[in-house]
């Protein structure tokens, strides 16, 4: 099969961490004998420098009309300074809803071969853990509207989280759906007890929940739910939340894994077409210095060909690269730590997966 990628390589390691991805997509379509086509766009920083903007309309344009998108990462402390509403961040948003990618796929596992890189304790790291967080990407407080006013003490600034029923319905369906396929449970987080949104939010998920009677639902408080993800992180199966709790606990969880460096996504929305990037940021403090962990970005890649292509067994072979990649006790700079293992290279590492592939 044919595919067209567009590739958004963006910021600081966004870059390299594309290209070692994009190695691996090359080595698997040689394998099992696809296409697949690579367009690079500007997003973030880059786009600025070379545009001006952060968002060049080509890149929409470019990623509309492609089958799926890659992302590495974007901003940096250079672009700091930039306006609010041309911030490398807000490039992502933009993407995200020019997208319509309302769900946001963050799968968090506990690779047994790295059970000593996570900070638990290892009687809680020894049960293991593989949690899909799905989180809401186009609502909520990044989306609602905000500004500066004069207040009764001076300057003020407010932000406002703001939920449709419509668009729970959409997030809650695909967190059952996503439940159904794993193991049939759903924790939904919200703060009902003071948040009216999020009142909204757990009457409707319960309402939709009606519709999945094989799946158990709960709900959790998000400052529980903080506290329960490093307690006991085995207890969850498919969590649900909105957008900044989503943001918020998906960092957390990835921590415990070993590395947020480990961490994929997938950004879906009613198409087929998605946007796959790490969880992870551009990191510009190591950016170019040929020792950032690509494997998010591989494993996003991985997340591209099962969502978007359909391709399962292609997807599992990526997968299963990277399994045998610490199984066989190879590291990259973040995962080694204080440990006596010598570190790979991205390009090490990719060169390493590929020959696994
Ligand atoms: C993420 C990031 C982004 C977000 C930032 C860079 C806007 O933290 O993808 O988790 O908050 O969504
Ligand atoms: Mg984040």
């Amino acid at each position: 099969m044919e595919f067209n990628i567009a590739l958004l390589r963006g910021d600081g390691i966004g870059p390299e961490i594309v290209d070692s991805a994009v190695e691996v997509l090359k080595k698997t379509a040689d394998k099992f004998g696809h296409k697949f086509n690579f367009t690079p766009y500007l997003i973030g920083g880059s786009a600025i420098d070379a545009t001006g903007e952060c968002l060049p309309e080509e890149t929409v344009k470019g990623c509309l009309a492609s089958d799926s998108v890659l992302l590495g990462a974007v901003g940096g402390p250079k672009w700091d300074s930039q306006p609010p509403s041309n911030r490398p961040e807000k490039a992502l948003l933009g993407i995200r809803a020019a997208l319509g990618l309302f769900t946001n796929l963050r799968p968090a596992k506990l690779y047994s071969a790295l059970k000593d890189a996570s900070p638990l304790r290892s009687d809680i790291a020894s049960n293991g853990f593989d949690i899909m967080i799905v989180r809401e990407l186009t609502g909520g407080i990044y989306f609602g509207e905000r500004g500066r006013r004069q207040g009764e003490h001076g300057e003020e600034a407010y932000d406002t989280e703001c939920y449709s029923k419509m668009e729970i319905e959409r997030i809650a369906k695909v967190a059952f759906e996503t439940a159904m396929k794993r193991n049939k449970k759903v924790i939904s987080i919200d703060k009902s007890n003071v948040l009216e949104s999020s009142r909204l939010w757990r009457e409707t998920v319960h309402e939709i929940g009606k519709n999945y009677p094989e799946v158990e639902l709960s709900d959790m408080l998000v400052d529980n739910a903080a506290m329960q993800i490093v307690k006991d992180p085995a207890q969850f199966d498919v969590i649900v939340t909105s957008n900044m709790f989503g943001d918020i606990l998906s960092d957390e969880a990835s921590q415990i894994t070993g590395s947020i460096g480990m961490l994929p996504s997938a950004s879906l929305g009613s198409t087929k077409r998605g946007m796959y990037e790490p969880i992870h940021g551009s990191a510009p403090d190591i950016a170019g210095q040929n020792k950032s962990n690509p494997i998010a970005t591989i494993l996003s890649a991985s997340m591209m060909l099962r969502y978007s292509f359909d391709l399962q067994k292609e997807a599992d072979a990526i997968d299963a690269a990277v399994d045998k990649f610490l199984e066989q006790g190879f590291r990259t700079a973040d995962l080694a730590g204080n440990t006596d293992v010598k570190p790979l290279s991205t390009t090490e590492v990719t060169e390493k997966i590929i020959e696994l592939l």
